[in-house]
């Protein structure tokens, strides 16, 4: 630091995740990792982009449906939202259920996450709010106030795209044990035209590239890294195989770059993997759900099959 202020000392968790990722034969960083308050604005920022469709497009079917959507939770119910972020889909399904009595938003940004509370409170004075800042790849503990409500989970934005399919699995049969839970509502990008699925993931503008790259900014920030985001390209790429859009960091030139007591060599050219988003169709979607005990009761979709938001019930 210029001013010689000591430097905070590097977020044991961040470090470890990232000297875990960096030091692999292949490179890769968490994607948890993206989202600190900036990252959460950049990704707000996405949502309105002319590429990416999938907002617009999982809004328009949320709104067609909310109705139906609000009452698979019975009166005094609760709503859990995974990866809740600014939570605006939800305030479609909020409105169309006066009658629900609580919401949980689950989210790893917290300060986003108690910033987007405070507003639903003001906005849903009915309602009982409980956010849970935690890390959903791991099983997340509902508030003990739960107990006695009944539960339907939701999981909008295609953020279970980002997920390994194991890991997927875990989290939808760790919701599907939930007490007298009824229903699970998840918003799924569908496989289409590979161009339209690229472009939603690398933008004129930039913001995508932008958002990824907050990854190196957070490492020089909270992990002492000595990253110059300048040295890295971004890059988006269909895999086909995994039926994934693959996002990475490509170093520019040959490198080394500290972090805290570490050196990390880079090839000219070399990936770091950050991101992925899967892409579904409804055969593959009822495979996942099926494996963590649901049943893949209707996709509602778009005219053009571009989104779906699937309803899944509990299999019995
Ligand atoms: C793609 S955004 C979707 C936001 C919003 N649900 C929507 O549909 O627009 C993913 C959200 O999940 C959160 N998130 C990502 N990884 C997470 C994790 N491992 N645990 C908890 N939240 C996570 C992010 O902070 C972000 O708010």
């Amino acid at each position: 630091m210029m001013d010689g202020a000591p430097l905070p000392p590097p977020n044991p968790d961040l470090l470890h995740d990232a000297l875990a990722g960096l030091t692999a034969p292949k490179k890769s960083l968490p994607p948890k990792w993206l989202y600190d308050a900036r990252g959460s604005a950049l990704f707000e920022a996405i949502t309105d982009l002319p590429e990416y469709d999938l907002t617009r497009t999982e809004t328009a079917i949320l709104r067609a449906e909310a109705g139906r959507l609000a009452r698979l939770v019975p009166p005094g119910g609760a709503l859990v939202e995974f990866g809740s972020g600014a939570s605006t889909k939800t305030r479609t399904l909020l409105d169309a259920g006066p009658h629900l009595g609580a919401y949980v938003p689950v989210d790893i940004s917290e300060a986003f996450l108690a910033e987007t509370a405070t507003a639903l409170r003001r906005d849903y004075p009915h309602l009982s709010i409980h956010p849970v800042a935690a890390d959903f790849t791991a099983p997340v503990a509902l508030p003990a106030e739960l107990a006695d409500r009944s539960k339907v989970g939701f999981f909008p934005g295609s953020t279970i795209g980002n997920l390994d399919p194991a890991i997927a699995v875990r989290l939808l049969a760790h919701a599907r044990g939930w007490p007298d839970v009824r229903a699970f509502v998840l918003g799924i990008d569908l496989v289409k035209d590979e161009a339209a699925m690229v472009a939603a993931y690398d933008d004129a503008a930039g913001v995508t590239a932008a958002f990824i790259a907050n990854i190196l900014v957070r490492l020089n920030a909270e992990a002492a890294g000595e990253f110059d985001p300048a040295t890295f390209a971004y890059r988006a790429t269909w895999n086909v195989e995994a039926a994934r859009i693959d996002m990475e960091l490509v170093s520019r030139r040959a490198q080394t770059i500290r972090l805290a007591d570490h050196e990390i060599p880079f090839e000219a050219g070399e990936p770091i993997h950050v991101s992925a988003s899967r892409k579904y169709t409804s055969d593959s979607v009822a495979a996942l759900v099926c494996d963590a005990g649901w049943h893949l009761d209707k996709m509602l979709t778009d005219p053009m099959d571009r989104f779906a938001v699937a309803i899944l019930a509990p299999e019995v």
